[in-house]
């Protein structure tokens, strides 16, 4: 019998599941675990490309997660761990409205 690895889709056009993206995400915590991951940094580990990019909040959302995961498995002390994630999550906030802003401003440039 044959056992398949079920995993959640993250994005739909590139075809990358969640397991995936969180395999990414560790193993490029494991070359730095103090560095800022973005999805674009991701995808580049990945070789593909973000396309629509509707994927990206969901990426961000599992960066932090897994980010904060890896850490408390590595027993860093809490003191380091919330100013870190505190500090990816307002720099991915930076970065998503600027994107947004980026897309408001391009679809007004078509009407
Ligand atoms: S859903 Fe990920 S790039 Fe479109």
């Amino acid at each position: 019998m044959l056992w398949y690895k079920i995993s959640m889709l993250i994005c739909s056009c590139n075809i990358i599941t969640k397991s995936e993206i969180e395999e990414t995400i560790i193993s490029l915590l494991d070359d730095d675990a103090w560095q800022l991951i973005t999805p674009g940094k991701i995808y580049h580990a990945m070789s593909v490309k973000g396309k629509c990019c509707g994927c990206f909040p969901n990426l961000i959302s599992m960066i932090i997660a897994t980010t904060e995961n890896y850490h408390r498995v590595k027993q860093t002390p809490e003191a380091e761990i919330l100013p870190f994630i505190q500090k990816l999550k307002d720099e991915h906030y930076r970065c998503e409205t600027a994107r947004k802003l980026a897309q408001m401003k391009k679809r007004k440039s078509f009407v």
